[in-house]
């Protein structure tokens, strides 16, 4: 069933790319099979060696193993449109970045970014594990930062990621097992790219 998945969701791109990114989606029907602490440590360690600005690395990870007390309550945080397929992910991590240089205390304007750079390389990495993970922006933030006890200054919530391995998408109820059953697509690089 999941490889019937992993064809529809395949990219079909314009140009020749890595099979990891034509192959990671975000995935909402995850199986049963849990995720160890040591796989989510060699995640991590993907994430951490992506580049930062002046080596900043501005992100910091929290992560619930689902069945934990914790899992629950990062879970509570998420949006109700992300709640009912992301209960069944393996794994829930929190996406944090510290807003201030450690260096001097100043505003560090690349934190956000920098914090995508390292989940792009978190999600390739899993990608390359057979595990899909799944980003999410729809969280309550008041809640997420009081949930983890947040102090206000040095660190803010990026977002959520949802982590295992692909599962039974039939078993997802709607308008999720649709959106799981439905090619990816981009504009054409040309609406992108411009050769100066
Ligand atoms: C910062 C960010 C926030 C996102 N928030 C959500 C979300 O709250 N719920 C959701 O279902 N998908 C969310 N997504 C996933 C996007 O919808 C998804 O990446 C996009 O549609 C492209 O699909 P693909 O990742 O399968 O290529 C988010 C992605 C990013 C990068």
């Amino acid at each position: 069933m999941s490889t019937d998945i992993k064809a529809l969701k395949e990219a079909h791109t314009e140009h020749a790319v890595h099979d990891l990114i034509r192959q990671r989606f975000s995935a909402r029907g995850f199986s049963d099979r849990p995720l160890s602490s040591e796989t989510m440590n060699t995640l991590f360690e993907a994430a951490a060696w992506a580049p930062s600005s002046m080596n900043e690395q501005p992100w910091r990870y929290r992560y619930a193993l689902r069945g934990t007390p914790a899992f629950e309550e990062l879970w509570n945080c998420l949006a109700i449109g992300n709640q009912p397929w992301a209960k069944g992910a393996a794994a829930l991590v929190v996406c944090l970045g510290r807003t201030n240089l450690q260096r001097n205390g100043q505003p560090n304007h690349y934190w956000l970014h920098d914090v995508g750079l390292a989940n792009a390389n978190l999600l390739i990495q899993a990608a390359s594990m057979d595990i899909y993970g799944h980003l999410m922006g729809g969280f309550d933030h008041d809640k997420a930062k009081a949930t983890l006890g947040l102090s206000e200054l040095a660190e803010e919530v990026a977002c959520f990621i949802a982590l295992g391995h692909l599962g039974d998408a039939e078993q997802l109820v709607e308008p999720f097992k649709t959106r799981e059953h439905t090619a990816r697509v981009r504009r054409a690089l040309s609406e992108t790219v411009t050769a100066l």
